[in-house]
Order: structure tokens, then C-alpha cells, then sequence
């Protein structure tokens, strides 16, 4: 006789007995695993987040109906896998991965499991290419790999949205796909980054995962894996880079802390299960940069994590902080100063760092930091003594010079190249007879006249990634010119 088994059409039968808010109580489902999907009756799905002695305990999900004791459950005995595919450019989708705008169907050609496996160590290879961020303090001092995990972390309103929601503008001729995760926000905030999506013509590389405060804590809990699985079809099929942006994992963590308060783990700190952190870093373990032979994709995480006061010693920030490559950490006094995008340059990192940087940008770079730094420092030291010299007048004036450059305005990434041209700049003494409040506005008199009147010589910066004599000369001539011409 030719007996096959078919694994993935094995379903098991069970019952539920009691129900909790949003966790059910299932008994007779003996060999199903976590994470697993659990259909109840016609009325709601819901996926397998632990057990006790007697029951499976699952998670609703997506509700249709009631459930009651007594109502049948089926579950499949295969690990939760949601529809992939490339049809995903330019939708929205909840945490089922089902459409969300109301444009019909997604063409899915695989299947992929939520709780997907992270790359292996030989499946990888090393990051050294960097992943344009636009942010101009992140690219010349905190710069950021392909399949890197940086967090961005800070008080809420200090900006922490919008270096993500630039960083995935400045995608748009990249070829990197985008996946922008919603966990937990208000739909007014999730409708601003629809917005931003629509009016800069994001849909045609994004895609955006969402569970608001509004959806169920199934949902909220199940969005960033989606979001990361979502992610790995491109990484994995594609071959392609991917960048996926958290907002935010505070939220997701919030979910998991009330799902646990029901299931009755025992809490630990700030009343967290102890397992967050496990739920946490195996998320982020499936960022990473995938060998040649595995098709040399890309999946960069950045999580955002918003915190109380500036705090970063909390139980979820510290995890958060340990599990990644590096922080962003966003400032509510540089924001308050007008100091935007309000990065903290002294207590940001990225370990990745400046060995995945252009060479350009890495000789120059550096410099700028070193200015920066020491003229925050003067600043300290002039606030609390009156009267200056005029060399210290002097050092201040440069230094103002230097933050203005570092300023940037929301939604208007700046292309590497430009970087660099406003860095060389610097360096050859273009901005030294400026006053520190004209600083933006001859930048962009120089960067304009660039792009009109000089595009061979961006475009052979793109090419070299470096400063060669030729390009050296070009904009030292540019220099020259713009200076006589501007009386
Ligand atoms: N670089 C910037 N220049 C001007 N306004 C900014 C800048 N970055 C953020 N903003 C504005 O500040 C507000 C808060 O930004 P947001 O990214 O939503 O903060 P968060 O996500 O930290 O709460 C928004 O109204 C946003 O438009
Ligand atoms: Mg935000």
C-alpha cells in the first residue's frame, strides 16, 4: 500500500472551555506547537501563545463573531505562515497581511511563516555597504549598513517618526524595498505616514503594515512579524535590500505585557514577562546581509522606542538598546532649541560605523563631528561665563556655522553627493564669511547651482564615492565662482 502524508494538511480538532478577553482556553489540541493558527468555529482565528497543564492558550486575532465554551477549533499542525509576494509594493496591509486600502486582492505567489528563522552565520556575509539614511547627521557621523538594526530612541514629538519616514523617502532610486510598521498608534498618526507616502510617490518601492491602538492585541503583537516576513520575500526571493522601520516596539512591548497579565506569567521587571527580550531579539535577529550564494539581500531594521523624561535605563530601552547595532538618540531640548533633526550626536552610535562610509564622506566627516562636539562643549563652558574673547567670539561664531549645516528640514532627505559637496565646502572656508543665519541659504544656493549647472560632476562623485583631484578641482572652481559672483 503507498501510504503518504501530507504534513501540512494534518489538522487537529479541540474545544474551547473558557475564555479571558482576548485569550481562549483550548483543550484537546495535543500537538500543536507556539505560534501556530487556531481557526474557532466561523467565528474568529487566533494564533497559539502558550500553555498550562490542560489547555492550549491562544490569542485572538481577527473576530467575526462570538466565541463561547463549547465552540469547535481546528488547527493546522504548520507553523502560522501569511501570503508574500511582490503584489505587497504599494499596499497596506493589517497584521494578517490582508489589504487594508480597499484595492482589491494581493497577488501572493509564496507563503512565509511569521515567526520565521534568522539567517545562520553561514548564511551571511559582512556589512560594508552603507544604507542612505538622507539624515545628514546620521550619514556623515552615525552611518548605517545594510542589515544592520539601529534603534531610534527618544521622547515622544522629538522627531523620532520623521528620521524613519526620511530615511525611506531617500529610498526612492535606491531600489530598496520599504516596509513601514505600525504598531499600536493612533490612526491620525498612521494617516500622516499614508500621506507622506501618497504625496512623495512612496508606493512604488513601500509597503505599510498597521495595527493601530484600535485593533485587537492579536494583531498589535503580530505586526512587526508580518512586517519582517513581508521583508524577507524581497531579501530572500529578490535578492533584494530591504529597510523596515518599527513604530514603535514601546507600543508592541505594552501589547505583550498585557497579553502575559492575562495569560498569568509570573511579571518580572516593570511588570514585563522576563521573555520580552527573547521576543524582542529574535525579531531583530532576522535583520542581516545574506551571502552571494543565497542571493545577497538585505534586511536593515530600525526600531523606534520612545521613551519617558529621556530615560534610556528603563527595562524596554536598555533591552532594546543591547540587542542592537546602535542608537539614534533623539533630543527634546536640541528640539526645543530648533536643533532638527534632533539628534544627539554625543550619545548616538553605530557600531557598524564608518567602515561601511564613503570614502568622501569618511576623511570629511570626521572633522565635522570633532568641530561639532567641541563647539557644544565651548557652548557649556560660555553659558555660564559672561563676556567672551574675541578669539572664543570666533570659535563660537564657526561652530554656529557648523550646526546649521547639520540642520535639516522633515521630509527633504539629502543625496549622499550633496552631503559630501556641503562637507568640502565647509572645509575650504566657503562658509567663513557667512553669518551663522545665512548658512542655509547660500548651502542651497551652492547645492542648486550644483545640480543646475554641475551635474556630470555629482554624478562622477556618485561613480567614485570619493574625492578625486578632478572633483576636488571642479568644486573648488564652483567655490571660487559663487563667491565672486555673490557680492
Ligand atoms: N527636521 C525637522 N524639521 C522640522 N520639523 C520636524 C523635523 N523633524 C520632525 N519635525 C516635526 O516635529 C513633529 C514631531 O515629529 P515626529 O517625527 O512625529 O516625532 P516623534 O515620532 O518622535 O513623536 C512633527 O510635526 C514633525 O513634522
Ligand atoms: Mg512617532
Amino acid at each position: 500500500m503507498d501510504l503518504k502524508i501530507n504534513l501540512l494538511q494534518l489538522k487537529e480538532r479541540g474545544v474551547v472551555a473558557e475564555m479571558k478577553q482576548d485569550i481562549v482556553h483550548i483543550s484537546g489540541l495535543a500537538n500543536c506547537m507556539n505560534g501556530q493558527l487556531v481557526q474557532i468555529s466561523d467565528a474568529a482565528e487566533g494564533v497559539i501563545v502558550g500553555f498550562d497543564q490542560e489547555y492550549a492558550l491562544v490569542l485572538l486575532v481577527e473576530q467575526h463573531g462570538t466565541v463561547k465554551p463549547g465552540d469547535q477549533a481546528t488547527s493546522l499542525i504548520k507553523s502560522f505562515s501569511i501570503p508574500v509576494g511582490d503584489g505587497f509594493i504599494g499596499r497596506r496591509v493589517d497584521a494578517l497581511a490582508a489589504p487594508l486600502d480597499g484595492r482589491g486582492p494581493i497577488n501572493a505567489t509564496r507563503q512565509y511563516p511569521i515567526f520565521g528563522k534568522a539567517p545562520s552565520v553561514l548564511e551571511r556575509r559582512q556589512l560594508t555597504e552603507v544604507l542612505p539614511m538622507g539624515v545628514k547627521i546620521l550619514d556623515m557621523m552615525i552611518p548605517i549598513g545594510k542589515g544592520q538594526r539601529e534603534l531610534i530612541i527618544g521622547d515622544r514629538m522629538t522627531g523620532k517618526t520623521t528620521v524613519a519616514t526620511d530615511a525611506i523617502l531617500m529610498q526612492k532610486h535606491t531600489g530598496t524595498i520599504c516596509v513601514y510598521c505600525c504598531i499600536g498608534k493612533a490612526e491620525a498618526s498612521l494617516g500622516k505616514v499614508i500621506e507622506l507616502f501618497d504625496t512623495n510617490d512612496v508606493w512604488k518601492y513601500g509597503i505599510i503594515v498597521a495595527a493601530t491602538a484600535s485593533d485587537s492585541m492579536g494583531k498589535q503583537y503580530l505586526a512587526p512579524y508580518v512586517a519582517t516576513s513581508i521583508g524577507e520575500y524581497f531579501m530572500y526571493e529578490k535578492g533584494m535590500d530591504v529597510l523596515v522601520v518599527f513604530d514603535d516596539l514601546t507600543k508592541h512591548a505594552w501589547t505583550y505585557r498585557q497579553m502575559s497579565l492575562l495569560l498569568e506569567r509570573s511579571p518580572g521587571r516593570d511588570a514585563y514577562p522576563g521573555d520580552i527580550f527573547y521576543l524582542h531579539s529574535q525579531l531583530v535577529e532576522r535583520a542581516g546581509r545574506l551571502s552571494i550564494t543565497r542571493g545577497g539581500g538585505s534586511m536593515t531594521h530600525l526600531p523606534i522606542i520612545e521613551t519617558l523624561q529621556g530615560d534610556v535605563t528603563g527595562y524596554i530601552p536598555s533591552n532594546t538598546i543591547s540587542m542592537t547595532d546602535g542608537q539614534v538618540y533623539m533630543n527634546t531640548t536640541l528640539f526645543g532649541e530648533g536643533f532638527k533633526p534632533a539628534i544627539d550626536v554625543k550619545l548616538s552610535v553605530s557600531r557598524i560605523g564608518s567602515k561601511v562610509q564613503w570614502r568622501a564622506m569618511k576623511t570629511l566627516a570626521g572633522m565635522m563631528r570633532l568641530e561639532y562636539l567641541n563647539f557644544l562643549q565651548l557652548l557649556k563652558l560660555t553659558r555660564v561665563k559672561a563676556g567672551v574673547s574675541a578669539e572664543v567670539e570666533g570659535r563660537l561664531r564657526r561652530g554656529k556655522v557648523v550646526a546649521e549645516l547639520l540642520k535639516q528640514p522633515n521630509n527633504a532627505p539629502v543625496p549622499m553627493e550633496e552631503q559630501v559637496v556641503t562637507l568640502y565646502a565647509f572645509r575650504e572656508g566657503f562658509f567663513d564669511d557667512v553669518q551663522p543665519e545665512n548658512v542655509q541659504a547660500r548651502l542651497e544656493t551652492l547645492l542648486s547651482s550644483m545640480r543646475r549647472g554641475r551635474p556630470e560632476l555629482m554624478a562622477e562623485l556618485v561613480r567614485q564615492k570619493d574625492l578625486t583631484e578632478e572633483i576636488k578641482e571642479g568644486l573648488k572652481h564652483e567655490f571660487a565662482r559663487l563667491r565672486n559672483s555673490a557680492v
